[in-house]
């Protein structure tokens, strides 16, 4: 009991312990980018492009009258919480103050897809070599 490295044991334990167990608790690790890119490309990828970065000029229909924010920025979706993006993606931008042209994921997907997606977003703005299209 007197041993004084037993301490110090101690505290190596619960240091490792936050790193392993408080880590994950960073949101975009619940959900799992690959799952989500699926489900990216086929929900979400016609309004905000191929990469998040907005727009998918390829569709034949006009833009909506809002812009649409990029996703694949670091600097702005550094300020997004997950659990704003969980809220947006699961309520659509009404949930949240903004307008309905966001549409609500929650019919279409259940909350893991979503942390899924999350998940890929947050991705899309750590790759920051990758390469940026030029058309606006
Ligand atoms: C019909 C087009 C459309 C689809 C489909 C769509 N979005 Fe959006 N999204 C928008 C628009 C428009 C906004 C901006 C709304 C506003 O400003 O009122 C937006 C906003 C967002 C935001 C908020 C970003 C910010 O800066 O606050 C996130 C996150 C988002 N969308 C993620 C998604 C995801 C993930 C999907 C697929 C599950 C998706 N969207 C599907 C049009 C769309």
């Amino acid at each position: 009991m007197a041993d004084p490295r037993r301490g110090v044991d101690l505290c190596a334990a619960v240091a490792w312990g936050i790193i392993a167990f408080g880590a994950p608790a960073l949101a975009a690790e619940k959900g799992d980018a690959a799952r989500g890119q699926a489900l990216y490309v086929e929900y979400c990828s016609q309004c905000h492009g191929g990469r998040g970065e907005g727009w998918g000029w390829g569709e034949k229909i006009p833009p909506p009258p809002v812009p649409i924010p990029d996703l694949s920025n670091a600097e702005h979706m550094r300020q997004l919480s997950d659990q704003y993006l969980f809220e947006i993606i699961k309520e659509g931008g009404e949930a949240v103050g903004k307008t309905r042209l966001m549409p609500a994921a929650g019919r279409v997907m259940n909350d893991g897809a979503i942390w899924d997606v999350i998940a890929y977003l947050r991705s899309l703005s750590r790759r920051v070599e990758a390469p940026r299209k030029q058309e606006r």
